[in-house]
């Protein structure tokens, strides 16, 4: 993530807090995911919607050739008005409703991932009424854990996501069956912001044997979803704006047992999305007590709350530096809770009243995760050629 003069010159023109999206970062990093999927034949990168749903980067994800991995009919209808073609759209979620999944329907999206038989049964019967067969997956749970923050683990068996591992051959044998739904394929996701490969390759493993087991049963599949996941440096973003993409697929290219004519998908939100984005926020007040500064801004946990629900560190710069003392900061937003708070002894050079701090690699659930607490209106966010135009250069 950088920031020029220009840049620098124009945000001093917009009202704070406000996200600022990098497109030219946002470029490098589509383009290298997409180089690196080249290495598997027949993927498709699907962008996770819920990680961004910002309008403009659907345009770019629907121009860099990926498909979308929707939670909603929220997503999918934003997803369909940016252009995104529908049969390159899935439909994920523990809990669709009836509404969502007629709209799915409707639009003919690739595929629905399941994630019950209770679910795999209305599927099916709202297909049958809409006079139409769908394609689904089997979301597995394949009990690996993904040694990451407890709350974004989920392909544990104590988890609420997907069908367990024992209840699979019956849950496939089932879909097969069904009239209105096509046996697509299978669907994993062990987790989020994994930075150990190694559970990768577990999970390839783990797939090797479910795929035996079916074809044991006689059972050929047509797809595998090895879901999102793939980390990112959150602690020195600017050295590490890309993700390892190329190990993440040479991963799987090595320890996933293929079949011939198999397609494979990834939904990847974080990895895709994270390192070009960043909240900028302007300092109020800086105030001193006996033991501590405290730099007030102006955004809290309404702009970005992964902070305070997940203890998440984001790295904080001061944009309008002139001083190169530095002193120890804690970044506290206006809200008020004590978990309103970006960062504790946070050393950054002398920070004022006015100068403007970036929160940095806050492109993937940030935005989208905003709330309107304590009445504050929701967030903006600002791509680089809405910055540049705004500055009238
Ligand atoms: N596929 C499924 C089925 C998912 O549940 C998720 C994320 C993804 C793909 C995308 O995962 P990613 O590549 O972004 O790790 N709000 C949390 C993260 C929640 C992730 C939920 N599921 C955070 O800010 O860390």
């Amino acid at each position: 993530m950088k920031f020029d003069k220009t840049i620098l010159n124009a945000f001093g023109q917009i009202e704070t807090p406000f996200y600022y999206y990098d497109t030219a970062l946002l470029g490098q990093t589509f383009d290298a995911a997409r180089q690196a999927s080249l290495q598997i034949p027949n993927t498709t990168v699907h962008f996770a919607v819920k990680s961004n749903a910002n309008p403009r980067v659907l345009q770019y994800v629907r121009d860099a050739g990926f498909g979308a991995d929707c939670v909603s009919g929220g997503e999918i209808e934003l997803c369909i008005k940016a252009g995104i073609s529908a049969d390159k759209i899935m439909f994920a979620g523990v809990g669709k409703t009836d509404k969502e999944i007629m709209l799915a329907i409707s639009n003919d999206i690739l595929c629905f991932n399941v994630e019950s038989l209770e679910e795999l049964d209305i599927i099916n019967q709202l297909a049958g009424q809409m006079d139409k067969t769908v394609n689904v997956a089997l979301r597995i749970n394949p009990n690996i854990d993904a040694h990451t923050h407890e709350y974004i683990t989920t392909g544990l068996e104590d988890n609420k996501f997907g069908i367990a591992l024992d209840d699979m051959l019956k849950a496939v044998k089932h879909a097969i069956n069904l009239p209105n739904v096509n046996y697509y394929g299978l669907h994993f996701h062990i987790g989020s912001q994994i930075l150990n490969y190694n559970s990768f390759r577990i999970l390839s493993s783990r797939i090797n044997k479910i795929q035996d087991a079916l074809e044991a049963a006689g059972i050929q599949t047509c797809s595998i979803n090895v879901g999102g996941g793939l980390g990112i440096d959150y602690d020195k973003p600017q050295d590490n704006p890309l993700p390892d993409f190329n190990k993440y697929f040479a991963t799987f290219k090595k320890y996933l047992r293929l079949r011939p004519n198999q397609v494979i998908h990834c939904e990847l939100g974080r990895a895709l999305s994270a390192q070009w984005g960043s909240l900028i926020t302007r300092t109020i007040f800086v105030k001193r007590t006996r033991t501590k500064r405290f730099a007030i801004v102006d955004a809290g946990f309404t702009e970005l709350i992964r902070p305070a629900l997940y203890q998440a560190h984001h790295k904080i710069i001061n944009l309008s530096a002139t001083d190169k003392k530095r002193h120890r900061y804690d970044v506290v937003g206006p809200i008020c809770e004590s978990t309103d708070t970006f960062g504790t002894d946070e050393l950054l050079p002398t920070v004022e009243r006015g100068h403007l701090l970036a929160i940095l690699s806050a492109g993937a659930y940030g935005e989208v995760m905003a709330s309107q607490y304590n009445c504050r209106p929701l967030v903006k966010a600002y791509c680089t050629e809405d910055i540049i135009k705004q500055s009238g250069h």
